[in-house]
């Protein structure tokens, strides 16, 4: 009998089409948004593996109700929805979406500096507005880029490519702080590795590429931010919990930071009252970090090839708790 794999959104067909030429039987939750809780949970029942998305909660409940899944492939590079501890318990095996998506990611990160640095997305509303009157030699002014200092938040995959087009295409120097050294970022970017604290205190754009986890849910805070240099630009374009919004609003407010890029926010989605949206030196985007067609196929020809090769042969491409995998 062929083995069930549930995607729990419609993604590109590329997973689609090669599940079921693998020989799987395919079922897609076709809703406009994702399944609640109830409907994942009947759905997860009846499937052997299953393709989920960031909205999904695949918690401690959902693993107690669903120990028969035999793997399970995130489509997206993060994959703080789920409870891999507890996958891991349960020996499933987890695999998520990295490389695919670095490039796609990275230029958001990118576009939203230069689009904050230029005050970019509020000009382009004052336009709108019928604001746009006559040349003004004293208002609109932005900031300079040119051979600031980027501070990279979590040197993985997304902050070397940040790095890259930070050093190639503005001459930037490039500091980074993370849990282990990158010599790749050092010899390519001739990034310095520094502590927290002087990411902070160095940096003129500080870019957020670290993932969610209990070490980073809102490490950047009030405290944090006071440590920050008055002209800095704050750059999120991993998950929004590693910002404290109120905290990061007022730093704003005050002075504390120059500007701020958000492509990924505290909670999402953002209330259009948001006091950020609003502000000159702020510029949101609603998580759009892989949202290319190039990025989206990658990622669900990816994970249609980790719950291929694991049938297959007890494996999987990307797996994030390898320790589980077993030969069939
Ligand atoms: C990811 O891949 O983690 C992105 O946030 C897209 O969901």
């Amino acid at each position: 009998m062929s083995k069930k794999v549930l995607i729990t959104r419609i993604i590109p067909a590329k997973a689609y089409d090669m599940l079921t030429q693998a020989g799987f039987e395919v079922i897609v939750w076709e809703g406009s948004g994702p399944m609640t809780q109830p409907q994942l949970l009947e759905r997860a029942k009846e499937a052997n593996a299953l393709i989920s998305l960031g909205a999904d909660k695949l918690d401690k409940h959902f693993f107690s109700q669903c120990s028969h899944l035999e793997a399970i492939a995130q489509f997206a590079v993060g994959y703080d929805n789920i409870d891999v501890n507890e996958a891991t318990r349960m020996k499933i095996p987890v695999s998520n979406t990295p490389d695919v998506l670095s490039d796609a990611t990275a230029d958001v990160a990118f576009g939203l500096m230069i689009a904050v640095s230029r005050k970019m997305f509020y000009l382009h509303k004052s336009i709108e507005l019928g604001e746009w009157k006559q040349f003004e030699p004293l208002k609109n002014l932005g900031v300079e880029l040119a051979g600031k200092t980027l501070g990279v938040f979590g040197m993985g995959r997304i902050g070397m490519v940040m790095a890259q087009r930070c050093r190639g295409g503005f001459n930037m120097n490039i500091l980074y702080h993370n849990r282990t050294r990158n010599s790749e970022a050092e010899k390519r970017y001739d990034a310095r590795y520094v502590s927290f604290d002087e990411l902070l205190q160095q940096s003129d754009v500080l870019s957020v590429h670290s993932v969610l986890s209990d070490e980073t849910r809102g490490l950047f805070n009030k405290t944090t931010f006071n440590k920050m240099k008055k002209n800095a630009i704050f750059i999120n374009t991993s998950r929004g919990g590693v910002h404290n919004e109120e905290d990061l609003i007022e730093a704003l407010q005050n002075e504390t930071i120059w500007g701020a890029g958000l492509d990924v926010t505290n909670p999402e989605p953002m209330l259009a009252s948001n006091p950020l949206l609003q502000m000159p030196n702020v510029s949101v985007l609603p998580h759009i970090g892989s949202a290319t067609t190039e990025a989206r196929n990658g990622m669900a020809r990816l994970a249609a090839e980790n719950i291929i090769e694991f049938y297959k042969n007890g494996n999987m491409v990307t797996c994030v708790n390898p320790g589980v995998l077993t030969k069939n």
